[in-house]
């Protein structure tokens, strides 16, 4: 990079005087978390929090990421480095975005809409997950051109309702559709077992659920205005009577079991679209995938959420970066907590890493301004990361020297 530049510094832009209060109070995500922990109700920092087992896969992701040093270049930048990136043919404002969630509104009630506004207010790709809160066509209305989908194993009747998603989610102008390959059985997050969800997410209220709900607010507020947490896109096939309990047991019947390679080519055939796969550690899948003409491969262990002895994303980048090489974009989530850990992910071979858990807090701290102030730390955090490495440009940061011992050699 160093033999390219010497490009006029961005100017800083003027703080609005919001975001340089919320920036004291909360000049980090981690600040957000703690926030939340005392904050949110108990069932939902259990939820947003929690990963499987014992929570070591994510203690593992976080330590990955810290792990990973970049050796800085100086004389060769002046001051801050724009940040903007074109993923998919699309212009995008930074090289992050927020990763596909079931349930986040059990987390805010109505979170789906707001991440969804807040992001394509800041022009970041916003990922709806299937078993979220708000339907494709109400999210399409907020998200505009930043709307990506994932969608879970729906293949009852020959894929009739994942088929009849991906017509949904075209019709509705998706850009990017997210197939979630690392959810082949169930698995059990215990943090959520103990407070009542049952380990999958499920918002059934009982006697403790409902106490937390009136000792907070803030929350029980939210829901009186934008309704219990549901699973709307799913409800949409569960008929229009359904009870919660209802959808509850349609999804669990309609959706799960991992997406075959012969399932993943009939969603290629279907989709016109960019299509990516999310979940990948191993290069040799990211081979497969790429032969099946797949345009982008997520380089993920679930957030730690599925079973803790996954290997940490930022681990297998490398490798799956040089399997793919520019056949396909490469993307990272798992343990993304600052805009360092973005440019640490870029450094390894990804055009731009995803966040989930980092929104979840700023929604149990803040609620609806929190997604908001997450995005504008990550771009602050990524562009001030660039400008120190002497990157001048995302891709820049790709020449960066980096000491990654633990990166894994398949
Ligand atoms: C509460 C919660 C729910 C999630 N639900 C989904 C989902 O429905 N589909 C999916 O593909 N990934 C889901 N994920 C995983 C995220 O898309 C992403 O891979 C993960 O959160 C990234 O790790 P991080 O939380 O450390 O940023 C979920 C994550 C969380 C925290």
């Amino acid at each position: 990079m160093h033999d390219v530049i010497k490009k006029t510094a961005a100017a800083a832009p003027a703080k609005n005087p919001r975001y340089v209060a919320l920036h004291r109070r909360f000049p980090t995500i981690a600040y957000l978390r703690k926030h939340a922990r005392r904050h949110a109700p108990r069932f939902a920092f259990e939820y947003m929090d929690g990963g499987a087992g014992a929570d070591t896969g994510i203690a593992r992701n976080w330590a990955a990421l810290d792990a990973v040093e970049l050796v800085a270049r100086y004389g060769v930048t002046t001051g801050l480095p724009p940040i903007d990136v074109e993923l998919f043919g699309r212009h995008y404002s930074a090289p992050f975005g927020i990763a596909p969630m079931g349930g986040p509104s059990i987390v805010w009630p109505g979170a789906d809409l707001v991440l969804a506004k807040a992001a394509q207010r800041a022009r970041v790709p916003y990922v709806l997950g299937l078993a979220g809160g708000a339907t494709i066509e109400q999210v399409a209305d907020v998200a505009g051109d930043v709307f990506w989908f994932q969608l879970y194993r729906c293949a009852k009747n020959d894929h009739a309702i994942g088929f009849d998603l991906v017509r949904r989610a075209d019709t509705a102008g998706v850009h990017v559709l997210m197939l979630t390959l690392d959810v082949p059985v169930r698995t059990t997050r215990t943090r959520e077992v103990v407070v009542g969800l049952g380990g999958a997410g499920v918002f059934r209220p009982g006697p403790r659920m409902m106490w937390d709900i009136v000792t907070s607010p803030g929350w029980a507020w939210a829901m009186f205005k934008n309704g219990q947490p549901r699973f709307a896109n799913i409800k949409h096939y569960a008929g229009a009577n359904a009870s919660l309990n209802d959808v509850i047991q349609f999804a669990r019947n309609e959706m799960g079991g991992a997406f075959s390679w012969d399932e993943v080519a009939q969603y290629r055939d279907r989709w016109k679209g960019p299509l990516v796969v999310k979940g990948v550690l191993h290069p040799a899948d990211a081979e497969r995938a790429v032969k099946l003409g797949i345009d982008g491969i997520v380089v993920s262990n679930h957030g730690g959420r599925q079973i803790e002895a996954l290997p940490a994303p930022i681990d297998c980048l490398p490798a799956v970066a040089r399997a793919v090489g520019n056949h396909a974009t490469v993307l990272m989530d798992s343990g993304i907590r600052s805009g360092t850990d973005v440019v640490r992910a870029l450094a390894l071979g990804a055009s731009a890493a995803f966040a989930g858990k980092a929104f979840l807090w700023s929604l149990g701290a803040l609620g609806a301004e929190g997604p908001g102030h997450v995005i504008d730390l990550l771009a602050d955090e990524t562009q001030a990361a660039l400008g120190q490495i002497g990157a001048h440009a995302p891709a820049q940061a790709r020449s960066v020297v980096i000491r990654h011992a633990a990166a894994l050699q398949f």
